[in-house]
């Protein structure tokens, strides 16, 4: 009897191994150890909430940071979205891609084993990430640097000193929501009617504080924000509206309900 369940049991074994090697999935375990922090899934309800959050539609291209089974990408593509997800442990990565192909979006969902800190992410027009606080604030230079416009969601952490644009509450779980502001520091002057309008500006992430000289009066600029490229303040009775690109600003100045065009140039950067 013994004998026979032994036999039976090294046949079971033999089979196994004969097996390919994904019959034999992978299993991960919540809690266990990545490079710089553990694997914690977010809950498909709050991934639903971030990717709505970030508007993510079809012209996306998503990128997960630390994408552990791959769930936000895999998400992302089946809105439509093209979706990377860099993770660092290759068992993951390789759980992932079968995961995305049992959903049947392996067309549009990759995923690169990879350190979150040399993968090259500028690509994306929106980057989710579950990380821990002092990771983001390693990646925030970066993704300051990144295009204007980018939208970055953080399930749980913040930034620090960056304040969110959004905050999304789903079932006692918070996540983090930025728009990565164009770059408006400094001094910018354009032709008014009559003469030169001088706004100087000093921007601290999206918030932009001021003087705007126009018409022989210094105005302390009101409001100002910047959301992408988007830029918007009170000077006086006038509310500015308009994109930053680049080294200029063109935009429409609204006083009384009339309109006129203002194109101002950067003439000095602060340092
Ligand atoms: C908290 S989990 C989040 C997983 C997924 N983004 C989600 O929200 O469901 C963090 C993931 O980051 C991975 N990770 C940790 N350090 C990393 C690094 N330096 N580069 C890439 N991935 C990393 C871990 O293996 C883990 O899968």
């Amino acid at each position: 009897m013994i004998k026979g369940l032994r036999t039976a049991f090294v046949l079971v074994a033999m089979l196994c191994s004969c097996l390919p090697a994904n019959a034999q999935e992978y299993q991960p375990s919540v809690g266990q150890a990545g490079k710089d922090v553990i694997w914690v899934p977010t809950p498909d309800t709050l991934i639903e909430a971030m990717l709505y959050a970030a508007k993510v539609t079809p012209n996306d291209y998503v990128m997960d940071l630390g994408s552990g089974d791959g769930r936000i990408v895999i998400a992302a593509a089946k809105r439509g979205a093209r979706a990377t997800g860099f993770e660092y442990n290759p068992d993951m990565v390789e759980l992932s891609k079968r995961n995305a192909e049992k959903a049947g979006v392996s067309d549009k969902a990759t995923f690169v084993k990879a350190d979150i800190f040399e993968a090259d992410f500028s690509q994306a027009t929106v980057i989710t990430m579950y990380l821990l606080p002092q990771l983001n604030l390693k990646l925030r230079p970066t993704i300051l640097n990144l295009k204007p416009g980018i939208r970055v969601v953080s399930h749980a952490f913040t930034m620090g000193e960056w304040n969110a644009d959004e905050t999304i509450e789903q079932e006692g779980r918070t996540a983090y929501l930025w728009v990565v502001p164009a770059k408006a520091d400094g001094t910018w002057t354009w032709q008014a009617n009559p003469g030169v309008a001088e706004l100087k500006l000093t921007q601290v992430f999206q918030d932009i504080t001021g003087t705007l000289k126009l018409n022989g009066s210094e105005l302390t600029i009101r409001e100002g924000k910047l959301e992408g490229d988007k830029i918007r303040f009170i000077g006086g009775d006038r509310e500015f509206t308009g994109r930053v690109n680049g080294k200029t600003i063109e935009g429409i100045a609204r006083i009384n309900g009339s309109e006129e065009k203002w194109s101002a140039a950067v003439a000095q950067t602060n340092p």
